[in-house]
């Protein structure tokens, strides 16, 4: 995970956390902040296992759920897909922590299809960060569930 803690650590990486952190402040729905990237490595890393899906290796796997969300400050500035944008801004903060072509090209492909869930053509991280992303949310005791779209019934039941 050399590659990656250096890569989280970046000024880059952090300057776009806190942009949208800043934007976050008064948002009453969940945050995309680093401890919501965690949980998505973490579950997204464990789902590939039990599935004994051994194509990713897990800092290819933490590499792409850490990195998944970093659009969201473009988003709610222009109103990018925070997807691509998050693919975009993702590129060369790879490529500058030492990431090779192949590996950039596998996180940025699944951080472009983290909000497809169920789509055929994803790929299995993309599929992976989908899931984790929904499975990562805590409602139980949130105030906004009654007019959260990812609310339902189901997400409080237990995944991972
Ligand atoms: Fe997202
Ligand atoms: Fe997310």
């Amino acid at each position: 995970m050399r590659r990656l803690n250096k890569l989280i650590q970046s000024p880059a990486y952090q300057a776009s956390l806190a942009k949208t952190a800043a934007m976050e402040k008064e948002r009453v729905y969940c945050k995309h902040g680093f401890d919501h990237l965690l949980a998505v490595a973490r579950i997204a890393y464990a789902y590939l296992l039990e599935r004994k899906n051994t194509d990713y290796p897990r800092e290819i796997v933490y590499a792409a759920a850490l990195l998944h969300d970093l659009g969201r400050w473009v988003e709610y500035q222009s109103g990018e897909d925070h997807a691509s944008a998050g693919a975009r801004l993702a590129e060369p903060l790879l490529q500058a922590g030492g990431f090779d072509g192949r590996e950039s090209a596998l996180i940025v492909t699944a951080i472009k299809e983290h909000r497809r869930k169920g789509e055929k053509d994803v790929s299995p991280l993309g599929e992976a960060l989908a899931l984790a992303d929904d499975w990562s949310r805590e409602c139980r005791d949130c105030g906004a569930q009654n007019t959260c779209h990812k609310f339902s019934p189901t997400m409080l039941e237990l995944w991972y």
